[in-house]
């Protein structure tokens, strides 16, 4: 019988602390996470500094209790799966210190892993059986790609932002509704309770047939909207202007999607990142892909933000493919998700 491979993944490069266990890609063995959304949240988002000292103070608490979780030893390990980008500087060089410390002491393979490609990863753990070829949709704070998947570890950047990245409209958004961060899930709660048609704020939909995006100017346009209801003393209902907002991002992200799907004559969609955890995302794409018959993918909750499970899974592939990181590895907090086809 052909051996099962464990990976044990390191993930922080922004403000979560976590490890994970995955067998052969697929399989959740333990999953730890330790957030510290409550120490950035009276800061109004991530302060870089203080997200380092306390990824310092918790990784190694963390791939114990992930051990722990799995009933497993370093012993049952095959490898050590590390986010050396992108993300931040400091968050990042913790999480890669620390597998080059265990890949030396324990004399296990270290396999570097871009964490976009874990966020498309998380796809594989929710549903054992989706498999490249595919396009995937990425949203979260830091990124919006959308991306053909050739095969694992092979993908073709079709479209990407030329400014904010959808969650980060999202969180500005939301700071300028005084509403606290993560601003993403509270705007997503709001909207539900507002009128999407309320105002009419732009969609970029740039060029014809881009699929770039845009969300500068549509934060700018709530920014503006907010500013003039001051001015003007019209009272502000925060849902609709949640909904409205909402509407612009969600009406940009399926209809550019579904032209990928399109171009790239494909039956499988994958949604990932933090965005995907969005209710009104998950609504219209399962909507319009029901209607077309095309089959729908997005990450258990817990997999859509960040997490370790994911770049477990995007080690496993990277192992399989001998993708290897010596002792000189170094954190790449501008890493780019190139086309490697
Ligand atoms: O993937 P992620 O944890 O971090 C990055 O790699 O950037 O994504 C975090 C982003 C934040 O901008 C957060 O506001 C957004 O995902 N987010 C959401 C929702 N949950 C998280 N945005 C919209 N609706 C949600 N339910
Ligand atoms: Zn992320």
């Amino acid at each position: 019988m052909k051996k099962s491979i464990k990976i044990l993944g390191i993930e922080t490069s922004c403000d979560e602390t976590a490890a994970a266990i995955v067998e052969d890609g697929r399989k959740l063995l333990s999953n730890t996470l330790y957030s510290q959304i409550d120490i950035h949240k009276k800061f109004g988002g991530v302060v870089p500094e203080i997200a380092s000292r306390n990824h310092i103070e918790k990784i190694s608490g963390v791939i114990d209790d992930a051990l722990l979780q799995a009933d497993l030893t370093f012993d049952d390990i095959d490898a050590i799966a590390v986010t050396y980008g992108p993300g931040l500087v400091g968050a990042l060089l913790v999480g890669v210190s620390t597998a080059k410390a265990l890949s030396f002491a324990l004399n296990k393979p270290l396999v570097p892993v871009n964490h976009i490609e874990g966020h498309i990863c998380a796809n594989y753990i929710t549903f054992e059986d989706v498999k490249p070829p595919c396009v995937c949709l990425i949203v979260s704070g830091g990124h919006t790609h959308l991306v053909y998947v050739h095969d694992y570890g092979k993908y073709e950047v079709l479209g990407r932002t030329r400014d904010d990245a959808a969650g980060e409209a999202y969180d500005k958004v939301a700071r300028t509704l005084n509403l606290p961060y993560p601003g993403g899930p509270q705007i997503d709660k709001l909207a539900q309770l507002g009128n999407a048609k309320a105002i009419d704020f732009p969609r970029a939909y740039l060029e014809k047939d881009s699929l770039d995006f845009s969300f500068s100017g549509l934060k700018s346009a709530v920014l503006n909207y907010i500013n003039q209801c001051k001015m003007k003393d019209i009272p502000i209902v925060n849902e609709d202007v949640a909904a409205s907002f909402q509407a612009s991002v969600v009406d940009v992200l399926v209809d550019k999607t579904m032209l990928a799907v399109d171009k790239m004559k494909t039956d499988t969609l994958l949604l990932a990142g933090g965005v995907s955890a969005n209710s009104e995302l998950r609504r219209r794409f399962t909507e319009i892909c029901d209607k077309k018959g095309i089959r729908l993918c997005y990450p258990d909750i817990a997999l859509c933000t960040d997490n370790a499970a994911m770049i477990a899974s995007a080690g496993y592939y990277g192992y399989m493919r001998r993708d290897r990181a010596d002792m000189s590895l170094n954190a790449v907090p501008s890493l780019s998700l190139f086309s490697q086809v």
